[in-house]
């Protein structure tokens, strides 16, 4: 069979995963949602407008940890267009929502109860929600309540946590601890070695748009347009927390300014609609900028151990990845920094302990590449400690413990091109012009330096994702799934999908998504959603020809030719390699007396991911001025060179690389969530105060890929959103150690560790 014309994918790897005869795939289309956004014609979850709507204002816990004792709402009651103060006193009954990864459909971001109790967890917890006629006097009257707290002692210290660490129950289904052989012994016995200790701050979600709800319900019939990352999941749970059936909850979600992980389903989405069925009126909540540092959960603290034993051959003998990670006792995200250690190097011998330290605060989330952005910091920075021990350029040291097979599994790799992309990667750079030395390159003031780190994130397909495709006799499709739109180009690069097996001009391919009507989707998460809902269309399309053959029929060029035969080519079916049998959709449509035709189907299950080891990889340059007067450290130049699969559109991929990239100098340079262990407090719960970075930080970002289709993934790709993140962190204090001479292990790199 061709391998270039396939119109199904099977999870047997066995058939090829895209054709791309038409030339569709990895195309640089723009965005199609584009031009709606510019025109402010998207319409995001804030901006649905509903007769009688009320807004929402949020009163936060000030303690850690307690009771509230007493609490007074009639002075916000008292303040004109306030229809309701809600406290633990007045609120619904409600269950706690199931935790994330308890169930298929459970999005629980913590399973504590939501405003059932006087019970405080942390300090931000939410203990009063107002609804007024506007957002203005809803904050007023939020302010106005008056709370009196019983404290409890807390735990709010990393030390004191820390003391009672453990390895959680597993850790995204793998076990906390992986070892193979002796490597403390293999360390203590080793000439040349590193043990070394690295530490990573609290990071906060700041997508450009706040978390929104318009949240509606019409008898027991909820409606919340979300801004949402899993919409087919948060009706699931909003059903179970309301006890509605989950048909009775509808939730949409079609544009999302931003989601990274944070995204999901936090405490706001369930109080705005228990107020909103106490108060008889819609609801609109929007966070304020301080709102979604106090109720949304973001990258936890981590105080992570590597140490690594080279042998005199330059090989690695012992690779030891430890740690402690703050969680909570009601969330489940232990952040899987020890992840990129399993799969990366070949090593003799391994130790890989993942722990946590329980803290009353905030449930910790999903923040872009959790574990891997923190856990390559780590590893790479020691792996760059290791080669400049053993007089060993970073690259070429890397190149040399590349493994032929998963580590510690016993799978092949799918596919693994990493040493092309650090070749590619280092020619294109001018890694060979930086000095091994030092302190070697200056400008005045200014110190340069180079340096190089590995990125790696998992390939994941969640099941469950489905997809819809209706075929037109005008010769149109419309292809529907309740995916996510966060700005990533989903419509468009499935769209490219959904045109390219089925012969259609790009135009005329439709892609709605963001809605449970739609047929099921996972999480847009774990960078899975490209490869789950294209498994999903491309399994659709199957159906399609199917039903195409059948109506079709004797009197057709089709007839008697299987799914496997045809093709989709000139808005028809066509047997492949043969011009003279073929039908155009219109023809077959109109002889079989049909407007259209309509067929659904769920992807098949990710059984790909059970039989070999998937993961993506890059290879990240970068180039640091730094200041020796102030210790400023400004990023130069970034270069990613990313092994990903294969690319479906060249210009969103661009994208989401280079965003992944700024993100990590974020997590390289500036951003940290200030945590007060005395209180408990998020202190610099604004934008003003955390730092992301902006324009003036961000330099030119070359980003460049190997396009090299994975066989065993649909269509030869696999995930994009999270592996930019990953390696930034290392890449940036590798070069500030080559320009500097020290080694900052501590992130973020601000000027104060320099000087
Ligand atoms: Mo990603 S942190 O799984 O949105």
């Amino acid at each position: 069979m061709s391998a270039l014309a396939q119109t199904s994918w099977r999870p047997d790897g066995a058939s090829d995963p895209l054709a791309t005869r038409h030339g569709l795939i990895g195309a640089p289309v723009s965005r199609i949602d584009g031009p709606l956004k510019v025109a402010g014609q998207a319409r995001f979850a804030a901006e649905v407008s509903m007769p009688g709507l009320l807004h929402a204002g949020f009163v936060y816990s000030s303690v850690a940890r307690g009771r509230i004792k007493a609490i007074d709402t009639a002075a916000a009651e008292a303040l004109p267009g306030v229809a309701l103060v809600m406290t633990h006193r007045n609120a619904p009954r409600m269950k706690p929502p199931a935790l994330f990864g308890t169930t298929p459909e459970a999005a629980g971001a913590s399973d504590l109860p939501i405003m059932q109790d006087a019970e405080i967890h942390w300090n931000g917890q939410t203990v009063a929600v107002v609804l007024a006629e506007t957002r203005e006097q809803a904050e007023e009257a939020a302010a106005l309540v008056a709370v009196e707290y019983e404290s409890l002692p807390a735990v709010t210290a990393f030390a004191a946590a820390k003391a009672h660490a453990h390895p959680p129950e597993s850790v995204l289904g793998e076990p906390a601890v992986l070892e193979i052989g002796d490597a403390e012994a293999a360390l203590a016995a080793a000439a040349v070695k590193v043990d070394l200790t690295f530490t990573t701050p609290r990071q906060n979600h700041n997508a450009i748009e706040l978390h929104a709800a318009t949240i509606a319900w019409e008898g027991d019939r909820l409606t919340i347009h979300d801004a949402s990352q899993l919409v087919t999941m948060t009706a699931a749970t909003i059903a179970q927390v309301f006890d509605l059936d989950p048909k009775q909850v509808r939730v949409l979600s079609p544009y999302v300014g931003g989601g990274f992980g944070g995204k999901c389903l936090w405490d706001h989405q369930i109080l705005g609609a228990a107020a909103a069925r106490l108060a008889g009126r819609p609801v609109r909540v929007v966070l304020s900028r301080e709102g979604v540092f106090r109720l949304v959960g973001g990258r936890t603290q981590t105080e992570q151990r590597v140490a690594l034993a080279a042998t005199a051959d330059g090989k690695l003998d012992a690779l030891i990845h430890t740690g402690v990670a703050a969680m909570t006792a009601h969330n489940a995200c232990p952040e899987q920094f020890t992840f990129p250690a399993r799969h990366l190097y070949a090593a003799r011998t391994f130790k890989l302990v993942q722990q946590v330290a329980e803290m009353d605060m905030l449930a910790n989330t999903f923040m872009r590449a959790p574990g891997e952005s923190i856990g390559t910091f780590a590893l790479e920075c020691a792996i760059d400690e290791l080669a400049e021990k053993l007089g060993a350029d970073p690259v070429a040291f890397r190149r040399g413990i590349e493994p032929e097979k998963d580590p510690t599994s016993s799978h092949e790799f799918s596919t693994r091109h990493l040493n092309e992309a650090y070749a590619a990667g280092a020619e294109r750079f001018g890694w060979a012009k930086r000095s091994a030395t030092p302190r070697a390159r200056r400008d005045g003031e200014w110190l340069i330096g180079m340096g190089c780190a590995t990125g790696t994130y998992p390939y994941y397909r969640m099941p469950g994702g489905a997809a819809r495709i209706t075929l037109t006799a005008d010769g149109r499709a419309r292809v529907a799934a309740a995916a996510h739109e966060m700005g990533m180009g989903t419509a468009t690069v499935q769209s490219q999908v959904a045109a390219e097996r089925l012969g259609l001009p790009l135009d005329r391919v439709s892609f709605a998504l963001g809605d449970t009507e739609l047929p099921p989707s996972p999480v847009a998460g774990g960078s899975n959603q490209t490869a789950a809902i294209g498994a999903a269309v491309i399994a659709a399309h199957t159906e399609l020809v199917k039903a195409l053959l059948k109506l079709a029929g004797n009197a057709s060029p089709l007839a008697g030719l299987s799914t496997d035969e045809v093709e989709g080519r000139d808005a028809g079916l066509g047997k492949r390699g043969d011009a003279a049998r073929f039908e155009s959709y219109a023809s077959i449509l109109r002889r079989a007396g049909r407007d259209e035709v309509t067929v659904q189907a769920e992807a098949p299950m990710p059984l790909e991911l059970q039989k070999w080891s998937m993961h993506s990889t890059a290879a990240q340059f970068c180039e640091v001025r730094v200041s020796e007067s102030t210790g400023e450290v400004r990023v130069a130049r970034f270069l990613g060179s990313f092994d990903c699969g294969r690319i479906l559109n060249a210009k969103t991929a661009r994208s989401q690389f280079r965003g992944g990239i700024v993100m990590g100098l974020g997590l390289a340079l500036t951003e940290e969530t200030l945590f007060d262990e005395r209180s408990g407090r998020i202190v610099n719960a604004t934008m003003a105060e955390y730092h992301v970075p902006v324009h003036l930080d961000v330099p030119e970002i070359e980003v460049i890929w190997t396009d090299i289709p994975d066989p065993r993934t649909p269509m030869g790709a696999r995930g994009i959103g999270e592996i930019g993140i990953t390696g930034v962190g290392a890449a940036v204090a590798n070069a500030v150690y080559n320009a500097t001479g020290k080694r900052i292990r501590d992130l973020p790199i601000t000027l104060d560790k320099l000087l």
